[in-house]
């Protein structure tokens, strides 16, 4: 008995969530068991009302009773109808096709939020003066916001939840509520705005209390990235002008009653604290003297204060937070501190990163300290910081991101500080204002970002490719604030679509995106034009219906991410609410381009983005870079309407399954007659007959893809080798089809032309990025070259992901770990390692939402020794690569014989096995000999 623990109980993908505003919350558990060849074969959930209902194993909300099933995720909660405020103890025991029976798992929690407007008491307050008025809306002093109340019993428990028009930060009697940054976060406004819910029992006392809060503009009254497309239009204020504070503490007293404590116009205001701007682009700016201690403790004068004005326009839709917060997950010392001019101090922190500065240090009253942050130096060697690249006024008066903190110390003590309003892209600081060289750890750097739990490891024998890893993580998490940005130095910082569209896998590797990506596609639905067009950034401040939208491929993101979900997830519910969305984004396509080629109406139309004939080398063929946009929309076109019909397929929709699978074929064929030559060439005849795009993307894209008759494909996976060695071994391909290279190479046989690619230290190469001293993935793969400098300043980040969507090569074919889309969800995993270009071992771990999935691998004396985990109630298919499957062993066994293995054939040098849950200890003899 109890083998077997089911263990990790979370609600909506959120562990012991305070509040979730879907009525009807799904369940997910994940099993554990030493054993082979486990399944869940039933379960049992109770949900109750109280712990001690729970401990009795009363189901009083729900009793599930025992359900013949093997899920163990997206269970949808089935009991009482829940209320705002209700608290659901849970827990679950499971039966295993071995027959066992688990015990009860520890018990979880989550509580309701509030589902409807009329749960809200609270108002929302902000400063009685009303919002300046004309073009721009200046940078302005935060509002500070206080409240005192008596609480004259024991409390018992407290729970606050709050929003902002506007960033907010809160403080009950002196301590910071949470450790959430850059709260409420990102969001299209006028749809939905989302609240944070806390615990504050520990801040509250008996007798006197006092509540601050201070606001900022943030992504709501802020400037924003490339706000100067809107000609004429403001580069502040998108959303709204006017900041509003929203807060609730519902306060439980140890004798049961309770009080609730609001935002009202008993609250007090003034903009005379010391944060005196505070921009996300550009930085904040505060003043320490304008400090007023004791403003968020009882017993404070503020006399001097306003009455909070209540906003009546205001009405906004509020949500919970569906995700996890932004926070800081981890601080770095500076590696180096030099002053390469007098007075001029550049901290470097030895790794690119998105956060900001926290300076200890003594200074005089009055005195300013400005901090200057840059993602690199200067090319001249003087050591310098360089900025030419975060666009400062290039734009227009007033645009780019300034990325500069300026702090005004009080003076006679050792101050403390970190800008709480904004946050920089960068490795290292300049810092000027000092008096002298400090001394101590007087700087550090906090990395913070969106922070959902870390899903992959991954480590081999190569530093190089271990540093290119540790560089697209760091990538991931320097982009993820609220929502997935391009980059986050320059005045962009959007969620540009096309980027996430071809990082979205690599990105489930990486971490748990399951709640981020739930979040994510609600403001992508939120920004879809009227038509149908997807937005190529979402949120979409600027009117999705006028500009910005519509583009090949970053539209399309719209229909990959959640389809994503449903692979690595088995989110069936984000299909649900998705499909029509998805549907109208490719029926918009159908219907400005009835025959099929996907010529007209592609806006921007940015094709493969930063591709060879961008690079500005020399040395390289012209023309080897590009696949002509017509071909690359086409593609994208066709690929929708396939994963359309896949979502039809999965929600049961039928009709629209075939309708769009049809679409789909007819699309294909119509891209097979247009741009497939009759000797097997791809590319476009321009007007004078030449043939366009016969380049390494044309044929990564129509193989990933599936365009290609089967007689096709080898021929096409030829001359995408040949294209290789006419860009002497390097990659020419941009942000969408270099992963398509990669994974196309090694499906159809030329794993070692991948592998050559992935080892390159010549440009364009990863290699060359980081022995030039990226910690981070480049935007471009010629963002620096040797002898000749920088890029263009105008476009030139050394922190854009997509091209580090590498990364999913990099799982699925050095640790071989592979989503089955067939059964989603990891409840089925392709293992499928596949070693090459030197590497003597691997190693690597991936958290799935069935539970750890892990694979090993090393050469030894001529033979490969591989060991794999497989989850308790999940299964695998299982590639060792061999000779022959007689020389291949499983615990010393003759591998058909050992337990859980079932030996299926041989395929392509590999003996695939069926796996049960377990470890396995394959060696494959002779393999490397
Ligand atoms: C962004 C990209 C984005 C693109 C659209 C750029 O400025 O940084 O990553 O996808 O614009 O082409």
């Amino acid at each position: 008995m109890a083998d077997v623990v089911p263990t990790r109980l979370r609600c909506e993908y959120l562990t012991n969530p305070l509040a979730i505003d879907t009525p009807q919350p799904r369940l997910s558990w994940v099993l554990q068991s030493g054993d082979r060849g486990v399944r869940q074969t039933a379960y049992q959930i109770l949900v109750a009302a109280s712990p001690e209902a729970l401990n009795k194993d009363r189901g009083d909300l729900w009793d599930s009773g025992k359900v013949a099933s093997d899920e163990s995720n997206q269970i949808v909660y089935a009991g009482k109808p829940l209320r705002f405020g209700q608290p659901a103890w849970w827990k679950v025991r499971v039966w295993t096709n071995k027959g066992q029976a688990s015990d009860w798992s520890e018990p979880a929690s989550w509580r309701m939020g509030k589902l409807a407007p009329a749960d809200w008491n609270a108002k929302w307050i902000g400063s009685p003066e009303p919002a300046p008025g004309g073009k721009d809306l200046p940078q302005r002093p935060s509002p500070m916001l206080r409240k005192e109340f008596t609480l004259d019993k024991p409390v018992k428990r407290a729970l606050m939840s709050a929003s902002a028009l506007g960033l907010y930060e809160l403080r009950i009697n002196g301590k910071r509520v949470g450790d959430q940054l850059l709260a409420p976060e990102w969001t299209n406004y006028k749809k939905r705005v989302q609240y944070q819910t806390y615990d504050v029992t520990g801040l509250l006392r008996s007798g006197a209390n006092a509540l601050g809060a201070t606001l900022a503009d943030g992504w709501y009254a802020g400037k924003l990235g490339i706000s100067f497309i809107v000609k004429d239009g403001p580069l502040r204020g998108h959303y709204g002008r006017r900041l509003g504070l929203l807060v609730e503490m519902q306060v439980k007293f140890e004798d049961g009653t309770t009080r609730t404590i609001i935002t009202d116009e008993s609250w007090k205001v003034t903009t005379e604290g010391p944060v005196r701007r505070a921009c996300l682009l550009d930085g904040e700016v505060y003043d320490a003297r304008r400090e007023m201690p004791g403003w968020d403790e009882p017993g404070f004068s503020d006399s001097a204060w306003a009455a909070a004005a209540v906003l009546d326009e205001a009405k906004v839709h509020l949500v919970a937070q569906p995700n996890e917060p932004i926070r800081v997950s981890q601080v770095l010392k500076p590696v180096a501190v030099n002053e390469p001019k007098p007075g001029v101090y550049v901290v470097d922190f030895g790794q690119n990163l998105a956060g900001r500065c926290r300076l200890r240090l003594r200074g005089e009253a009055g005195t300013t300290v400005t901090l200057r942050h840059a993602e690199v130096l200067q090319a001249d060697g003087s050591g310098m910081i360089y900025r030419d690249n975060l666009r400062i006024n290039a734009n227009g008066p007033g645009t780019g991101a300034l990325q500069e903190d300026q702090y005004t110390f009080r003076g006679g003590m050792e101050e403390t500080w970190a800008p709480a309003f904004t946050y920089h892209g960068f490795r290292y600081v300049e810092v000027t204002g000092l008096t002298g060289r400090p001394s101590g750890e007087w700087i550090q750097a906090e990395a913070f970002h969106s922070a959902p739990p870390i899903a992959g490891r991954f480590e081999c024998s190569s530093d190089l490719l271990n540093r290119l890893m540790q560089n697209i993580v760091w990538t991931h998490r320097d982009n993820m604030h609220s929502v997935p940005t391009d980059c986050p130095q320059r005045d962009e910082r959007l969620g540009w679509m096309g980027d996430m569209l071809v990082f979205a896998q690599p990105a489930c590797f990486n971490m748990d995106m399951a709640a981020f990506f739930t979040k994510w596609t609600q403001d992508i639905r939120d920004d879809q034009a009227d038509d149908g067009r997807y937005p190529d950034f979402a949120p979409h401040p600027y009117d999705p219906n006028a500009r910005f939208s519509g583009v090949p491929a970053w539209g399309d993101c719209g229909v990959v991410v959640p389809w994503r979900m449903y692979v690595n997830y088995g989110d069936r519910r984000v299909l649900e609410k998705h499909f029509d969305s998805a549907r109208r984004w490719v029926d918009y396509i159908h219907r400005h381009n009835p025959d099929l080629l996907w010529k007209n109406r592609r806006h921007n139309d940015y094709g493969d983005w930063l591709n060879g004939d961008t690079f500005k080398l020399e040395g390289f063929p012209k023309g080897q870079g590009e696949v002509p946009k017509e071909i690359f929309a086409t593609a994208f076109f066709q690929h929708s309407a396939s994963l359309v019909s896949k979502m039809a397929a999965v929600l049961g929709r039928s009709a629209e399954a075939r309708q769009y699978g049809e679409l789909a074929e007819a699309i294909r064929q119509a891209f097979v007659k247009a741009y497939v030559m009759p000797d097997g060439t791809i590319g476009l005849k321009d007007p004078q007959g030449r043939l366009l795009g016969h380049t390494q993307s044309a044929y990564a894209l129509a193989l990933a893809f599936d365009l290609l008759p089967d007689q096709q494909r080898a021929g096409a996976a030829q001359r995408m080798v040949e294209r290789i060695d006419a860009y002497k071994g390097h990659i020419s391909t941009g942000f969408h089809t270099t992963i398509m290279l990669m994974n196309e190479l090694t499906r159809n046989g030329y794993n070692e032309v991948a592998y050559k690619l992935i080892n390159n230290r010549t440009i364009p190469s990863w290699g060359y990025t980081i022995e030039h001293g990226a910690t981070t993935i480049w935007e471009r793969w010629d963002g620096y070259v040797e002898g000749r400098g920088y890029q263009d300043p105008g476009m030139n980040s050394f922190c854009h992901y997509a091209i580090g969507s590498v990364g999913e090569w990099m799982y699925r074919t050095i640790i071989g770990i592979n989503p089955d889309e067939q059964q989603p969800g990891y409840r089925h995993v392709i293992l499928r390692p596949q070693p090459g270009g030197g590497l003597t071992w691997a190693r690597g771990k991936y958290e799935s939402i069935r539970g750890p999935i892990a694979s090993e691998w090393k050469i030894q004396d001529g033979n490969l020794l591989l060991t794999v985990t497989v989850p308790a109630n999940a299964t695998a298919t299982l590639y060792v690569p061999a000779a022959e499957a007689k020389a291949v062993t499983e615990g010393g066994k003759p591998a058909d014989q050992a337990e859980g293995v079932t030996f299926v054939k041989m395929v392509d040098g590999a003996a695939v096995y069926e796996l049960g849950s377990g470890t396995y200890r394959f060696e494959s003899r002779g393999y490397a000999r």
